[in-house]
């Protein structure tokens, strides 16, 4: 009768994991598989996931019919019956989790090993993080951009770091993350094996800009790639491309280019508003302050520090005097 219900309980930990294994894989709760890791890494992670399932569901289980099978019932005063030890079961429950646990180990090592291999070819893409939005560098080509291209199927090798503050750089199509840190280059390796658009995340909280730090990588055929490397190195000349470029978007609104973030002043109007903000100081000469030198007036009710102060270094002087001339007709 016992070893009836144990089998009972086996059973219905056997159902209900392979029912959630079947939901959890067909309900597509994961995004898709966009690089030749996020393969290796899905199915380790599928593997611990039927295991750990398996083992919460096998011990819970028994833990429920225990509980059930031997509760006191009323008027049952007498004491349960000592036990002592029982050789067999002690060897086979230290065996069984030190086999498990063993290859679940050297599995997860090679799975590493795998993905973090040097591959020829590889390109090396940098990834600079900074409150608030992200920018790539193409050493090969000298280019720099706030937009990610990757040639489909081309090893890359991601050099993350950070201008400022921890942020983490996560592109979850590609199963891959790791941490932007200040004064440290982090690397990382993909291969890009689905050409589309997938999401860019920081998943690392960073200030009040955080939620905003989102982006695309975009995976394309070699020569589509090759085409857009070529246009980014002609350089941002459009006001809008260079306000994408350097992340101006990702705090400010600004209905002439669609954007609305809210970490700094609004925008609109700005064009009317300039000229009466500090006395003395012209429209022109206000707005080339404010983006040069942020520090130097801050509009209530914002603080000063969150705006990077190295736009006068990074802003070619045509980028500074295209972008001066765009806002002040805004
Ligand atoms: Cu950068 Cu969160």
């Amino acid at each position: 009768m016992k070893e009836r219900n144990l089998l009972l309980v086996i059973f219905a930990a056997l159902v209900l994991t392979i029912g959630g294994y079947l939901a959890a894989t067909q309900l597509h709760l994961m995004p898709v598989e966009a690089s030749t890791r996020a393969v290796l890494v899905d199915r380790l992670f599928q593997l611990l996931l039927g295991i750990t399932a398996f083992i919460f569901l096998l011990v819970e289980g028994a833990l429920l019919y225990a509980a059930l099978r031997f509760r006191r019932r009323p008027g049952d005063e007498s004491d349960a019956v000592p036990v002592h030890g029982n050789n067999a079961l002690e060897i086979l429950w230290t065996l069984i989790p030190t086999a498990v646990v063993l290859f679940v180990g050297v599995y997860s090592v090679q799975v590493l090993q795998d993905i973090e291999r040097p591959l020829g070819n590889t390109m090396v893409v940098e990834v600079v993080g900074r409150q608030f939005s992200w920018e790539f560098r193409y050493p090969s080509a000298d280019v720099t951009t706030s937009e990610l291209h990757l040639p489909v199927g081309r090893p890359v090798l991601f050099q993350i770091s950070s201008k400022d503050v921890i942020h983490s750089f996560w592109v979850p199509a590609f199963r891959a993350k790791r941490d932007a840190t200040p004064g440290q280059i982090s690397e990382l390796r993909i291969t890009p094996s689905l050409v589309g658009r997938f999401p860019i995340r920081c998943a690392e909280l960073c200030g009040p800009g955080h939620a905003g730090m989102i982006n695309e990588v975009v995976v394309e055929e070699e020569v589509a790639f090759t085409g857009w490397l070529e246009a980014a190195k002609a350089g941002a000349k459009e006001p809008a491309a260079i306000m994408t470029q350097f992340g101006c978007v990702a705090c400010h609104t600004l209905t002439a280019v669609g954007s609305t973030g809210q970490v700094g002043p609004v925008l609109d109007g700005i064009g009317a508003q300039a000229g009466s903000r500090v006395p003395g100081l012209s429209a022109h000469d206000y707005i080339v302050q404010s983006i040069t030198d942020p520090g130097a007036y801050v509009v209530q009710p914002f603080v000063d520090g969150l705006m990077p102060r190295d736009f006068k270094i990074r802003l070619s002087d045509e980028q500074l005097q295209i972008l001066v001339e765009f806002l002040l007709g805004q």
